[in-house]
Parts: structure tokens; sequence; C-alpha cells
């Protein structure tokens, strides 16, 4: 007798998933189920495709339906869920995610605090992201500076389309911002619900349409509306840029613990304004100006990745200045870091090498 569906199905209905301690059926993860003569084969979604917990849940299956049915042959796959099922599983409300249902990944650029460039990260990240070949959007997030548009030189505002609401397109990436709802020097004072509704429309209402990836710039900081955005997006990983002042260590400790708590990886680190290249006759020399090896340390210290360092150079304020990001221009160097640092990004995401940043890494003294 052959095993069927429903009893697979009751089985799984028992396996308990080491992460999120309810059963796989009760979470929705199983996505499909096929029997084969002699075999059953198993697909299972996750989250991201984190390193730890796939063979630990392979393993549960395979031992609880040996347990009854020794001589079937147990096969498992996983499927990366979407950005939707990503919502559902940790309470951010799907009906809400509608807009971002094509979306592959979601990763936020964060700073322990403002003026490290987190929002020049992010806009060339987003650009060689581009240059790769992928579909990439941007949402400005962050509400008190909503730098986004003019970074990117976009004076137009988002129009609206049976009830949705159109990114601009620039330079082939599609950006949504509360600068460009507002009108430049037009200021907004975002209220805690407000942030709340306001990011809500950004991702449900938006039409993102297919992306494979989407660029948040998050508002710097661990306060109530970076704290509002974390829980509120279904983030598949976070970028932090720092500079590299020793001083900066806690506030990147804290941006970490922020994204920790709520269970999403760190993609690594990205020291920014790190080092000053300038010529001396014919030699070219490099300064430290802020101070060196930090970014290093705080890989090391928090057992993340220095995802790159990228010099302080005045073309990449100059063109955040002209609305010309310096990725743009693919000859130049620090076009070149950017792009390093995005194909590490991307592969990442694709590969799934987002080991969860344990929870005791952030413990780890200065
Ligand atoms: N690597 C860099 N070299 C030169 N200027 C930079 C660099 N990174 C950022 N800037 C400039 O520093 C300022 C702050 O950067 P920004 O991206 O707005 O920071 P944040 O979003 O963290 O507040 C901007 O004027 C930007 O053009
Ligand atoms: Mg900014």
């Amino acid at each position: 007798m052959s095993i069927t569906k429903a009893e697979i199905e009751k089985i799984l209905g028992q396996v308990i998933h080491p992460e999120f301690k309810k059963s796989l059926i009760e979470l929705g993860l199983i996505k499909d189920i096929e029997i084969i003569p002699g075999a059953v084969k198993i697909t299972v979604l996750v989250a991201s495709k984190a390193c730890t917990v796939k063979d630990k849940i392979a393993k549960l299956i395979t031992d609880s339906i040996k347990k009854s049915y020794e001589d079937i042959d147990v096969k498992i796959d996983f499927a990366l869920m979407t950005s939707a099922e990503r919502a559902k599983l940790f309470g951010k409300e799907p009906s809400e995610m509608e807009g971002i249902k094509k979306v592959k990944h979601i990763i936020a650029v964060a700073s322990g605090k403002g003026g490290v460039g987190k929002t020049t990260v992010s806009v060339n990240l987003a650009i060689s992201m581009s240059k790769m070949g992928l579909k990439v959007g941007i949402l400005d997030a962050d509400m008190h500076g909503p730098d986004i548009p003019i970074m990117l030189g976009i004076k137009e505002r988002p129009v609206g389309s049976e009830g949705w609401l159109l990114p601009v397109e620039k330079y082939g990436i599609k950006v949504m911002s509360t600068g460009m709802l507002a009108g430049e020097g037009v200021p907004i004072v975002w209220r805690g619900p407000m942030v709340n509704k306001a990011i809500k429309e950004f991702l449900g209402h938006v039409k993102w349409g297919e992306l494979d990836c989407l660029v948040v710039d998050l508002p710097p900081g661990t306060g109530d509306a970076a704290i509002t955005l974390v829980k509120s997006i279904p983030l598949e990983g976070a970028v932090i840029v720092t500079t590299p002042q020793k001083v900066a260590m806690s506030d990147v400790r804290r941006s970490i613990g922020l994204f920790i708590s709520e269970n999403i990886p760190i993609l690594g680190i990205i020291e920014n304004m790190s080092y000053l290249k300038i010529k001396d006759g014919d030699e070219e020399k490099i300064m430290h100006i802020f101070g060196k090896g930090a970014g290093e340390k705080m890989a090391k210290a928090f057992k993340v990745d220095l995802l790159g360092q990228i010099p302080l150079d005045p073309s990449v304020g100059e063109g955040g200045d002209e609305g010309k990001p310096v990725s743009l221009n693919e000859e130049l160097e620090v076009a070149k870091i950017f792009m390093e640092i995005s194909k590490k990004i991307y592969e990442k995401l694709e590969k799934g090498n987002l080991c969860q940043t344990m929870k005791k890494n952030i413990k780890t003294k200065d």
C-alpha cells in the first residue's frame, strides 16, 4: 500500500520548525507534496536560504516519515518564499503587501547615525545592481531626510493609476520616496502612526512590478521610525554603513542589534569614507583621515562580513549633489568598488549565504 498525501500532511503537522516552534503545516511552509512510486517529494518554503535550519528541517521531516514508513524514499526541496509569503510568516500583514508580490529580494541599507553615506550607498548599490542586468527598485524610507530624489536628480512626482501609485523611473531604477510626494523643501512632520500608514502604502499600493531587488534606505539610528520600518517591511537582509571612526562601534552594535532582534540576517558592513587617495608628484598616497581598521574590527567583533571600503572621493559627493551617482561611470575606481560590493550582496541573496547573525555576537565587547 502506498502512502497518501493526507498521511504525509498528518506527519508534517507534527514536525515542529526549529526556529518558529510551530508545525510546518501550521506555518504554511509546505509548498508541495508529490507522491512518486516508492518515494515522496516535499517542497518546503524558506524565508531566506539561511544555512543552518535547512538541514535540520530536512532531517526532522525524513526522520518523522521514516518512523512510520521505513522503506519510502524522502526527497526534500527548498523554495525561496516570495516577499508576500515572508511577510505573512513574520506577521506582516500580507494583504497590505500586494505591491511587493513580485519582488524577489528586499534589503535594507541602515546606519547607526546620519551623515555616514547611507543614501549615497543605497543609490550606488542600486545603480551597480542595475548594471549587473538586474531589475532594481529603491524605496526611500528615510522620511525625515528623503534625499534619494535629490541624489538621483528626480524632479517628477509619481502618478496614480487605478488605485496604484507608480514609481518614478530613473537610470532604469524604480524609485519611490516621500520626498517626491511632498515636493522639494516641503517639510513633513511624521508621527508614529503616519509612518506606519505611509510604509504600508509604499509596499502595498506602489506598483513595483517584477523586481530582483528592492533597496530600502532606512532612517538612521535605532529610533521609533527605524524600528517601525524594520518590523513592517519583510526584509531579507540588511547592509550596515559606517565610517571608520572607533566611536562608530557602538552605533553599529545598536544597528545590528535592531536587525537580529527581528531575525533579519546582516549581509555585512560597508565602511564608507574609508581613506583618501592623494597624488604627491608621481606617487599616490593613501590617508586614513578618520582612522584605520575600525571596519575590520567591527566585522570581526560582530562576526559579519566587511563587504567593502569606499574611499572619501569628491566625485562621490559631487555625483550625489548633481543627481548623477558616481556608479553611472563604470570606469571610475569607486564605481568598481560599488560594483564589487553589489555582486557580493546579490550573490549572498541568490546563493543563500545568509547565516543568521547570532544574538551572542552582539554581546562581544569593543
Ligand atoms: N565616499 C564619499 N566621498 C565623498 N563624499 C561622500 C561619500 N559618501 C558620502 N558623501 C557625502 O556625504 C554626505 C552625506 O552622505 P549621505 O549619503 O547623505 O549620508 P546619510 O544618508 O547617511 O545621511 C553627502 O553630501 C554625500 O554626498
Ligand atoms: Mg540619507
